[in-house]
């Protein structure tokens, strides 16, 4: 039936339960927030060429057939990032958008060694990035955990010299985790850094299970004792992983748009989410690069929604385990676990 024109003014329940809903993001990359039109426009004020002419042709070339694929271009895109305002209003612009998606608490990931390599000083990066944290916390009570990454395309040493440059920041930076390459860089040759930044107090996670098999999650399990898995959504090919991940209720951040957009499923009608939630495994949402991804936290939700006909329970269940599983103290998580629990209360459906 047509639909009647006062209906189009009345958001669809399913909607405003998804933009209401209280969220927490446990798996975002400050750099893969990098919207074309502002890496156009530090482009210009740092005088750096794109190789593209116009926001339309980016967009164009955010087609990937796999990991590395996006990683060449996200690397790339991210050598516009230059001083430390910069690092600002990169880290700004997405706080903003999540403000207004209603996330209040987001732990984000950055990748020093992209700009180190580039002789941007370690400081530049988390001072800018911090700043921008601080004031979202002060402005809209927006609160975060900063984590540092470790490019496990590059060596061990390039790790332990990262860390290094790190420590004078230990307080600004809550844990430590591996990202980029998966396949064929196995956790394992990262031991001896993860062993000391434990010892100094920071908390761990990793990359695993994206692109790799379920021995790369137990890798970061047992050698590097991560606390939370990013992506690991292959654990399903070993029953005795899952069993672990259940019974210790180890968190997977799950991005959902984008395993389909680097063609881990080809289609979202066809992601393990279900499967993972029936399996009793902590399971979080997340946008992963959402400026390269075509998608912030509402949008995976409501792409969710449409393609796996995900509903309210599943979202209350989803979001719930995100503060759980978030890094926040306890009177802080249950501060926001009772707000959730008042917005769904409230929402009555
Ligand atoms: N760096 C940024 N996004 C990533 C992803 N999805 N997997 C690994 N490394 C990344
Ligand atoms: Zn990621």
């Amino acid at each position: 039936p047509m639909t009647e024109p006062n209906q189009l003014q009345t958001p669809h329940p399913m909607e405003a339960f998804i933009h209401g809903i209280p969220k927490a993001e446990l798996h975002l990359h400050i750099e893969g927030a990098l919207e074309p039109e502002l890496m156009f426009e530090l482009a210009a004020k740092n005088d750096i060429k794109l190789p593209y002419e116009t926001v339309a042709d980016i967009r164009q070339a955010y087609k990937f057939q796999d990991l590395q694929s996006f990683l060449d271009i996200y690397y790339q895109g991210a050598q516009v990032l230059i001083d430390e305002d910069d690092f600002y209003r990169l880290t700004w612009s997405y706080l903003k958008k999540a403000a207004e998606q209603n996330i209040r608490h987001t732990e984000i990931f950055f990748d020093p060694q992209t700009h180190t390599a580039r002789g941007i000083q370690f400081e530049t990066i988390v001072k800018g990035i911090h700043r921008a944290l601080s004031d979202a916390g002060r402005q809209w009570g927006l609160s975060s955990r900063l984590i540092m990454c470790f490019l496990r395309h590059l060596s061990a040493s390039e790790a332990m010299k990262t860390f290094k440059q790190a420590l004078p920041f230990k307080n600004l930076i809550t844990a430590v985790r591996l990202d980029s390459s998966e396949l064929g860089f196995p956790p394992d040759k990262f031991r001896a850094v993860f062993d000391l930044a434990r010892r100094n107090g920071f908390k761990v996670v990793a990359h695993a299970g994206e692109e790799g098999p379920a021995e790369y999650i137990w890798q970061a399990l047992t050698l590097l004792k991560a606390a939370r898995i990013d992506h690991g959504i292959r654990c399903v090919e070993d029953a005795g992983l899952v069993k672990y991940l259940v019974k210790k209720q180890v968190p997977l951040t799950v991005c959902p748009l984008s395993n389909v957009k680097l063609g881990v499923f080809d289609h979202l009608s066809r992601h393990n989410l279900h499967q993972l939630l029936e399996l009793g495994l902590c399971v979080t949402v997340n946008s992963d690069d959402p400026a390269y991804f075509d998608g912030y936290i509402e949008d995976n939700f409501q792409a969710l929604h449409e393609h796996l006909g995900i509903d309210f329970e599943d979202i209350y269940k989803l979001t719930r385990n995100a503060f759980q599983a978030s890094f926040l103290a306890p009177a802080e998580k249950k501060k926001y676990l009772d707000e959730l629990d008042g917005f769904v209360s409230g929402f009555g459906h």
